[in-house]
């Protein structure tokens, strides 16, 4: 895919699904593609992983047609390793390969990947060149605002890669420092994106469609992701297209049902009755955030012991919530930690 595609995708749908490790694997790509949203990228690949031939690491890389235009996201700290890893990752398929500048952990950090990168701009300049010249894919670059609050610079980084030839930069409203606490910090994003010649995604706490929307309007990003606030509303995409595209907004047509089923079904098909099960309560744990009695039916959920126990609660709770408005739960913790 050339980047005008690419670009082109995002101007016809800017509700990019954001990378999140242990979550965003080849089923919920296609799911949340088919809810709706445009663009989808995988959960962090190591590059070492990938030069390894890992097949835990190959798995990760896993897609269906459906899912394009889909990104590949690398990390790691060596560029000629990256750079193998998304030639790799392209004749595999990526459309586009995407880094990860971002990641807060420890463990990747203290090898001087993800965001520990952010501190030395001339390695960002000499990974984005090597890892171009490897590839004729578009590539990308997730990245915070910054190491900590002295030292943001996401401005910069976007500099370099505008120069250095890179399709857009994703910007995740926070330093390393902050890991997920406070906000996400949008006027920040908004300077960025207004001093900046490479196009910018911004991202960080978006829990709604006229959110994602006003975020859009307000900073004149020219895309934004969504990671967390998916896991609440799994239709946020479908919301946010149709309200960013005027369409009269939909009536309210959360098929929980068809959901869960689909979900179990594909599970199934590519795990076994286990990880199903431990999915199922997972996702439908995260999608009763805001209703009714929700905090019951996660314990009630948790203790189930068999994969149809563990649905047939899941679809009863959600069929007694068909009139009922989720509640806005933006103030509250919700999974304050990952790998961007
Ligand atoms: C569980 C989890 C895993 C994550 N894994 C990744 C990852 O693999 N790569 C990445 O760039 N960001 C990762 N992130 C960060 C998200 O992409 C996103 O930047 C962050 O959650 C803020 O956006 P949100 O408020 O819309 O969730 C992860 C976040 C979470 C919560």
């Amino acid at each position: 895919m050339a980047p005008s595609d690419l670009l082109g995708a995002l101007r016809a749908n800017p509700f990019v699904l954001a990378p999140m490790a242990g979550i965003t694997d080849p089923s919920f790509r296609t799911l949340m593609r088919r809810l709706g949203c445009g663009v989808v990228i995988t959960e962090l690949v190591s590059a070492h992983g990938i030069e390894f031939k890992s097949e835990k690491t190959i798995r990760l890389m896993g897609f269906e047609e459906s899912q394009r235009p889909f990104g590949i996201q690398l990390f790691g700290e060596t560029p000629e390793i990256v750079a193998r890893a998304a030639k790799f990752a392209e004749e595999f398929g990526a459309d586009f390969i995407d880094l990860n500048f971002g990641c807060p952990v420890p463990k990747v950090v203290k090898k001087g990947a993800g965001s520990a990168i952010l501190r030395d701009l001339p390695r960002v300049a000499e990974m984005f060149r090597t890892v171009r010249a490897a590839i004729s894919v578009p590539l990308t670059v997730k990245i915070r605002t910054g190491w900590d609050e002295s030292s943001r610079n996401a401005d910069a980084v976007a500099q370099i890669a505008y120069d250095e030839g890179l399709t857009w930069v994703a910007i995740h409203g926070r330093t390393r420092a902050q890991g997920y606490s406070g906000d996400a910090d949008w006027n920040y994003i908004a300077e960025v994106k207004a001093k900046s010649s490479i196009p910018i995604l911004g991202n960080g706490d978006i829990n709604s469609a006229a959110t994602a929307v006003r975020r859009l309007r307000e900073t004149g990003c020219d895309g934004v992701m969504i990671g967390r606030g998916c896991l609440k509303n799994p239709w946020i995409f479908r919301e946010a297209i149709e309200l960013w595209t005027n369409q009269a907004a939909a009536s309210r047509t959360y098929d929980f049902e068809g959901l869960l089923r689909e979900m179990h079904d594909t599970f199934l098909a590519r795990t076994d009755e286990k990880i199903t099960m431990l999915q199922l309560k997972k996702f439908a744990s995260w999608y009763s955030t805001g209703y009714p009695g929700a905090s019951n039916f996660r314990k009630a959920i948790f203790q189930s012991q068999a994969l149809g126990e563990t649905l047939d609660l899941a679809l009863s709770y959600f069929s007694d919530l068909k009139s009922v408005l989720q509640a806005d739960t933006s103030h509250e913790a919700f999974l304050m930690g990952g790998h961007g």
